[in-house]
C-alpha cells in the first residue's frame, strides 16, 4: 500500500461523534499497551500519527484517521488495563460493543495480542462476538522481537490452539524491526476488498 495521505479526522464516545460513515473501515483492537497504536504507526510510516505510550491507557477515545481519502483506520482504547479509574473503565465496554455493532461501514478488525502471552477471557469473548456479530479479523501477534524465533514458533502454536485457529491464521509482527507489515496490509486489502454479504 503506497500512503499518499493519512491524517487524524477526530475522537469520539458516542454514534453522533463519529465521522458520517462514507469510507470503508479498519479497527484495531486489542488489550492495553499491546501495541495498537504502534501498529497503526508502523503501517501508516508514520511516527507519531496514533498516540503511543509506555502507560497503558494511553487511548481512551476512539480516534478515526483518514487514509489516502480511500478508507478509514480506528484506534479502539484497550481492554483490560487495572489501573485506569473504574469510572472510566466501566464506559470502555459499551463504548466498544456500540462501534462494532453499530457502524455500517466496518470491514472488520484487527485484533492485536502480545506474543508472550496467552490470550484471557477478555480476547476469547471478543473473538466469539466478532463471530456472532459476523465481523471478520485479522489476528496479530506483536512485540515479536521481545521472542527468539523458536519461542516465536512455539507461542505461536500455543495461542492458535487457545483460540482454535490454525497458526496460519495468525500474522506475526513487531513495530520494532516492521516484521510482517506488509502481511498485515495483505490482509487489510483483502477485508477492504471484501463485499459484505
Ligand atoms: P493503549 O492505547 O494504552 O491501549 O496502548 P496501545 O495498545 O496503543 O500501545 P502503544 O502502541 O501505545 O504501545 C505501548 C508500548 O509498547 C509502547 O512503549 C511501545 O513503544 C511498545 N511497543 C509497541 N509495539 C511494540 C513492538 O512491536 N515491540 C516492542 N519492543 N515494543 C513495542
Ligand atoms: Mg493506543
Amino acid at each position: 500500500m503506497i500512503i499518499k495521505s493519512a491524517e487524524f479526522v477526530k475522537s469520539a464516545v458516542k454514534p453522533d461523534q463519529y465521522p458520517p460513515a462514507l469510507l470503508p473501515e479498519i479497527a484495531f483492537a486489542g488489550r492495553s499497551n499491546v501495541g495498537k497504536s504502534s501498529l497503526i504507526n508502523t503501517l501508516l510510516n508514520r511516527r507519531r500519527l496514533a498516540r503511543t505510550s509506555g502507560t497503558p491507557g494511553r487511548t481512551q477515545l476512539i480516534n478515526f484517521f483518514v487514509i489516502n481519502q480511500s478508507f478509514a483506520f480506528v484506534d479502539i482504547p484497550g481492554y483490560g488495563y487495572a489501573k485506569v479509574p473504574s469510572s472510566v473503565k466501566r464506559k470502555w465496554g459499551p463504548m466498544i460493543e456500540t462501534y462494532l455493532s453499530t457502524r455500517t461501514t466496518l470491514k472488520g478488525i484487527v485484533l492485536i495480542m502480545d506474543i508472550r502471552r496467552l490470550p484471557r477471557p477478555e480476547e476469547l469473548n471478543l473473538v466469539d462476538w466478532l463471530n456472532h456479530y459476523h465481523i471478520s479479523s485479522i489476528m496479530v501477534l506483536t512485540k515479536t522481537d521481545k521472542l527468539s524465533k523458536s519461542k516465536q514458533n512455539m507461542q505461536m502454536r500455543l495461542i492458535s490452539h487457545a483460540l482454535s485457529v490454525g497458526s496460519d491464521d495468525l500474522i506475526l509482527f513487531s513495530a520494532k524491526t516492521r516484521q510482517g507489515t506488509e502481511d498485515v496490509w495483505q490482509a487489510i486489502e483483502a477485508l477492504l476488498a471484501e463485499e459484505k454479504v
